[in-house]
């Protein structure tokens, strides 16, 4: 068995299926952690017929379930002696949908998938990634986050657990957005909570690429139509996939830890200004995150979110 082993969620299809299959060419122990078996099992076998590697497993996962993520991280570290990078692709993004969603712990459907499942994972994951030479954990954040630079934009931390549902308005894209910026906040967080384990924490700012058809499968017949049109022009996934690999192996990203890191593989800074041209450079480039992400009082709030969540 190779012995360099990575997870990636939602592997079955998009950039996490292109990156399982770019790992897998590389030698490397793929763990594809996903939700749906059937669908799943045959990507595996596509994967492992095409990269020539048998090291490519097959574990499930749903990460909207904290029940779910705990018997997967616990029959992982039955099976495997270590971790070497854990890759959080899977997200909900469900286009369209109207209606507040909860998971079962009975939290906001985008937050428990996109934020508060993958730092429970992590933490779970801690020591088995502390077993490796060079532990890299990679966050699959976006461009959606750059809403942030709206000084109006904030997250409604007081609606996350279902306290407002039905009550206020809801938008699931603007809930996909707050929860990558959750993300983006608690990759901060937990890169300076492992740091002196040697666990490095990072989080890739992903421009638009294609649609998978079986994403697309999913869409209500106006937003297949929107995602066909944008798939004319958007770059293919596996261009994603290689970022992923690139900040996941390389030495040139060996000792970064805390960052955002763009699709041009640059460190992301905090802009330093949101206003007049600043603002305009901010919206229309890849180099700045909104200073919302850097607000020390919106970090320990959705920090302790997440912890009080996964005590219940
Ligand atoms: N594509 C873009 O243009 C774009 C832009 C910005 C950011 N991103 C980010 O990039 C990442 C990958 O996106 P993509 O476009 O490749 O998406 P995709 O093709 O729709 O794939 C998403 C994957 O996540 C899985 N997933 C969703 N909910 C899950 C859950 N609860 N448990 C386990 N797996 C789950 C899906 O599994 P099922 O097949 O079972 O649904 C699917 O395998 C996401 O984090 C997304 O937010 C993408």
């Amino acid at each position: 068995m190779t012995d360099r082993i990575v997870v990636i969620t939602g592997a079955n299809s998009g950039i996490g299926k292109a990156a399982a299959y770019k790992f897998a060419t590389q030698g490397y122990c793929v763990v594809m952690a996903c939700r749906n078996m059937e669908i799943s099992e045959a990507v595996q076998h596509q994967i492992i017929a095409s990269s020539n590697n048998t090291n490519v497993d097959l574990m499930k996962l749903d990460v909207s379930s904290f029940t779910s993520i705990r018997a997967f991280c616990s029959a992982f570290t039955n099976k495997y002696p270590h971790l070497d990078i854990l890759i959080h692709n899977a997200a909900y993004l469900n286009h369209g949908e109207k209606e507040y969603k909860l998971s079962p712990e009975h939290i906001e459907m985008s937050f428990a998938t996109n934020a508060f499942g993958p730092m429970l994972m992590t933490r779970l994951l801690a020591d088995h990634l502390e077993r490796s030479p060079d532990p890299r954990v990679l966050n699959a954040c976006t461009t959606n986050i750059k809403n942030f630079f709206d000084p109006k934009r904030k997250i409604d931390f007081d609606n996350l657990r279902g306290e407002f549902r039905g009550m206020r308005r809801h938008s699931t894209y603007k809930m996909y957005g707050d929860s990558k910026m959750a993300l983006l906040m608690l990759t901060f967080k937990m890169a300076e909570q492992l740091k002196s384990r040697g666990i490095k924490v990072n989080a890739l700012q992903i421009n638009r690429v294609k649609l998978s058809k079986e994403t697309i499968h999913k869409l209500s017949p106006f937003w297949k139509v929107l995602a066909l049109a944008q798939n004319i022009t958007n770059p293919l996934p596996s261009i994603m996939a290689d970022n992923y690999y690139q900040i996941c192996t390389s030495d040139e990203f060996s000792q970064v830890t805390g960052q955002l890191i763009n699709h041009k593989l640059e460190i992301v800074q905090p802009s330093v200004s949101e206003k007049g041209f600043a603002q305009l450079k901010n919206i229309f480039g890849s180099a700045t995150y909104p200073q919302y992400a850097t607000d020390k009082h919106n970090i320990e709030k959705i920090w302790s979110i997440g912890i009080n969540a996964h005590k219940e």
